[in-house]
């Protein structure tokens, strides 16, 4: 029997190798998902992967899969979790959960492992989606089955069995990136008291230290999803690197919360999306030109739905996959442009145009025009409020 392992050459990651071999006796195979984590950490992987037992590594680039199939759908459905978090590592889970079950199949494995501790939303995220798409599929996870507790626990074990301790010193964060964001998590930031440290950022600069001129940029927006930067068309995963620079030269998207884990528990973390709230923020004021109010009230009310399914890992539910319907649909003519200005932290829209903007200026003007007739919202105001007024004379007896 094989087992593929989710795999990041992390020290975790590097003991499960040989407890997998000595607990269930089977080969194993890592697999490491490219999802715009940084290329640094995928050099060399190979040779640690082996030198920890592995019979062989697979590297798959998801960026492009990772950015359009699951990024851009959340972002145009407008998803956010507890009003503040945009989603970054719940969106990557399933992408890299289907990936191993791809790759399960093509290496003829029977069961699939990863390093999630037994606390967290991550475990979640992954089994379920293990659980869609094949659920004869074993699962092993580690942490919740070993008595490895901390990382002296772990080092000592990876010396035990002759895997190359990682020489990179571990950072006191729990951390989680990729082309959407950076998570942090854990040491000082578990008291929510904490202001977090200066130096713990790394995808933004301090908005203090940011640049004195603000930067505009131009989003593209075709049905919902982001096409063009400053004219340009580029693909969706270069789009979001691209916005990540400018965006995280300007301060933009931090975010410190405690949010509520599907696990029960309340955790504190702060996330860095600079690319992502630009993207978010260029989104939304689109809609402001082509959504109905009606329409802009329900998609905002099932976005809360979606987001609490993205979190919770129910990605490939058929509720999910629904909803997507729906928003790609209620989308269709939210097309158009938006330029924002970057300004030390903060986003604010300098301009907004759409071929399919439902506001007009003959309408709206303060000028008298011809469409709207003012002498018409009298009898509109009486008919609107006569349940107000029938109770009004209720209550005074008239
Ligand atoms: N709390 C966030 C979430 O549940 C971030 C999790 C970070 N994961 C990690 N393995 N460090 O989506
Ligand atoms: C973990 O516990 O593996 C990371 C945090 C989370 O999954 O929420």
């Amino acid at each position: 029997n094989k087992v593929v392992l989710a795999y990041s050459g992390g020290l975790d990651t590097s003991v499960i190798v040989p407890w997998l071999r000595e607990n269930y006796g089977c080969e194993v195979v890592c697999f490491t998902a490219d999802v715009g984590q940084g290329v640094m950490e995928i050099d060399g992987l190979e040779r640690k992967a082996k030198a920890s037992g592995a019979s062989q590594l697979l590297v798959k680039d998801l960026k492009e899969e990772f950015v359009r199939d699951y990024i851009f759908p959340c972002l145009r459905a407008g998803a956010t979790y507890e009003r503040k978090y945009l989603l970054g590592t719940s969106m990557a889970r399933p992408v890299i959960a289907k990936a191993m079950v791809d790759v399960a199949k093509e290496v003829g494995a029977d069961a699939v492992s990863h390093g999630c501790t037994g606390k967290g939303n991550d475990q979640v995220r992954f089994e379920l989606t293990f659980f869609a798409l094949n659920p004869e599929l074993k699962v092993v996870a580690p942490w919740r089955e070993w008595e490895i507790t901390g990382r002296e626990d772990a080092i000592e074990y990876a010396k035990k069995h002759n895997v190359p301790v990682p020489v990179s010193r571990k950072s006191i964060y729990s951390r989680d990136r990729n082309l959407w964001h950076l998570s942090h998590e854990g040491d000082i930031l578990e008291d929510p008291a904490n202001e977090p440290k200066k130096d713990m950022y790394m995808m933004t600069v301090d908005p203090e230290d940011a640049p004195n001129q603000p930067e505009y940029v131009e989003i593209g927006i075709n049905s919902g999803i982001p096409v063009s930067l400053n004219g340009e068309e580029l693909t969706p995963a270069s789009l979001l690197a691209e916005l990540n620079e400018v965006g995280g030269k300007h301060g933009i998207g931090r975010v410190d919360m405690v949010e509520n884990r599907l696990v029960g528990m309340k955790s504190r973390g702060v996330y860095e999306t600079p690319g992502g709230t630009i993207l978010w923020t260029a989104a939304r004021e689109l809609e402001s030109l082509t959504l109905d109010r009606e329409t802009m009230q329900v998609k905002d009310v099932l976005a809360l739905k979606y987001a609490e399914l993205v979190y919770a890992g129910r990605w490939f539910d058929p509720l999910r996959r629904s909803m997507d319907a729906f928003m790609e649909k209620i989308s269709e003519t939210t097309t158009g442009s938006v330029t924002l200005k970057l300004y030390k932290g903060s986003v604010s829209v300098a301009s907004r145009r759409s071929s399919c903007s439902l506001y007009r200026e003959d309408i709206s003007s303060f000028e008298n025009g011809l469409i709207y007739n003012q002498a018409d919202a009298a009898g509109f105001i009486r008919l609107y409020g006569l349940p107000t007024r029938v109770r009004a004379m209720l209550e005074r007896g008239i």
